[in-house]
């Protein structure tokens, strides 16, 4: 197994933490290369053995993809047909090297589409990826995995290997499955076996790819990890063990809380520099050109997605039931939500420079999902972002193709404009750039405001 850097700020001691990891491999016996395996202690059979997919969103379905040659059946199961009839119809938000994989998932018939919950009791593994939102005042909606848990609890059958992986709170998957289970007569470690391995899934991001990203188990008992290891080992060649479901529950969290400080510090950061006449792109690369104990971020019009927003609140919640208070966090996640604010503020400034309303202003918005390369929208900062324009009289557009029809959260819909032109606008605010796009009409915007800080295309441009 490759020994994966460990990103910790230790100052040169991370080979020799290293060695506190408990890691896992896959036997070679087991790899599709090698034929069908047995006896591997994971009590399943490598040439036969199953597993059930439930929740085919933008984990769900790279996850069954990514087991495409390792598991020949995979069941993919979700409670949309809507979204069962987009992926038979190959019409998903896909990585690239994903897409050519669902052809062929489908065509050999490696991968079945269900909205029937009784097909999981044909799998030995189940693999659990649903949604874990926040609701409007910020507190964990867990409908969607108590619903997807209670069912996977009631199609349970002995022998399987049951992991969840949607980002929750410690204590969930005791709660939503072991107990349940034991309650059902199975327990886990004899009868079933349940773990808890976050997932690390970088959508639209090809750098990172599945088969490369470490990921962690923590088992419900020791057997419950080895039989959850098993099956993750075939999502990645890089598996790391904890003692408990909670432990692996906490490093999601902790890993999310970590990138939500980081980038509201940048952004904070950002503002500093702006004060200072400063380009904080320019200071940030300088800065992560140290080896050691500086992991940087860049600034931006806000975070979005269905991650970094969200997961923090996982923490406080749980932690304010309890009385206690996290206050850094706490206020990491008002300053993202803050952010878009800041940047429609920016806009007055920006027009006002020249003599302009932002009242009656003509503004286009470039990039409407959350971040580059994907069409999802959820958590978007450009969703406040436009809202609060409209609510300052402004006359908005919006340019994405990735997203054509955008539904704004107080009613109505903004449509993508198709053939933009910059001086039909007094102000571009680029918001989120795509690969692949063409974005040069932005330079013949008389104002440019960057909120991205690092589009190139218009000299004139200003940052947020
Ligand atoms: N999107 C990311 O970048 C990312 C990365 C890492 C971890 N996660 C975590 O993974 C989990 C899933 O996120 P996502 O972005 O894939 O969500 P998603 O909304 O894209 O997809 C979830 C899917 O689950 C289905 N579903 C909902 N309830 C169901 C039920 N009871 N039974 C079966 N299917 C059901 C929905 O129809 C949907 O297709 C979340 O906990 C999230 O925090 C997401």
């Amino acid at each position: 197994m490759s020994e994966h850097r460990l990103s910790l700020a230790v100052n040169g001691r991370e080979r020799q933490l290293h060695g506190k990891l408990v890691s896992y491999q896959l036997p070679v016996t087991d790899l599709p290369a090698a034929g069908p395996g047995n006896g591997n202690g994971s009590g399943h059979n490598a040439g036969t053995w199953s597993v059930a997919i439930v929740g085919l969103g933008y984990v769900g379905l790279p996850t069954a993809l990514a087991l495409h040659g390792r598991c020949p059946r995979i069941i993919g199961v979700d409670i949309s047909e809507n979204r069962l009839a987009a992926i038979a119809a190959h019409d998903a938000d896909l990585a690239e090297t994903d897409r050519p994989r669902l052809v062929a998932a489908l065509a050999d018939g490696t991968l079945e589409l269900t909205s029937d919950m009784a097909a999981i009791a044909a799998a030995d593994a189940v693999i659990i990826c649903v949604p874990t939102p926040v609701d409007d005042s910020r507190v964990p909606d867990l409908a969607a995995l108590r619903g997807a848990c209670a069912a996977v609890v009631s199609h349970a059958r002995a022998g399987q290997t049951i992991i969840l992986t949607s980002t929750t709170y410690a204590g969930t998957t005791t709660e939503l499955l072991t107990e349940p289970l034991a309650a059902r007569g199975l327990v886990a470690g004899t009868d079933v076996f349940v773990a808890f391995s976050p997932e690390r899934i970088d959508p639209g991001n090809p750098d990172h790819v599945q088969r490369e990203t470490p990921r962690v188990v923590g088992g419900a008992t020791k057997a419950c990890t080895g039989r959850a290891a098993w099956v993750v080992g075939h999502l990645t060649d890089v598996v790391y063990l904890v003692s408990s479901p909670d432990a692996a529950e906490a490093t999601k969290l902790y890993e999310n809380v970590f990138r939500a400080v980081s980038l509201a510090l940048a952004n904070e950061f950002a503002d500093a520099c702006g004060a200072l006449g400063l380009d904080p792109v320019e200071v940030t690369l300088a800065a992560g050109t140290k080896p050691y104990g500086f992991l940087g971020a860049f600034p931006g019009p806000g975070v979005g997605g269905h991650c970094i927003p969200c997961d923090p609140h996982y923490l406080l919640w749980q932690l304010a039931s309890s009385g206690r208070s996290l206050p850094l966090i706490k206020q990491a996640m008002r300053s993202i939500d803050l952010r878009p604010a800041r940047v429609t503020q920016r806009a007055r400034e920006v027009l006002a420079a020249d003599g302009q309303d932002l009242a009656g202003a003509r503004v286009v918005v470039v990039g409407a999902s959350y971040k580059a390369g994907v069409r999802d929208l959820r958590e978007s900062p450009a969703l406040p972002l436009i809202a609060g324009l409209l609510d300052q009289g402004a006359d908005v557009s919006c340019y994405d193709p990735l997203v054509p029809v955008i539904d704004l959260p107080g009613g109505g819909v903004l449509e993508s404009v198709a053939a933009p032109q910059g001086s039909g606008f007094d102000l571009a605010i680029v918001h989120t750039v795509h690969p692949g796009v063409s974005y040069s009409w932005v330079a013949d915007c008389p104002r440019v405001l960057d909120a991205t800080y690092q589009f190139d295309l218009a000299p004139h441009r200003t940052v947020v």
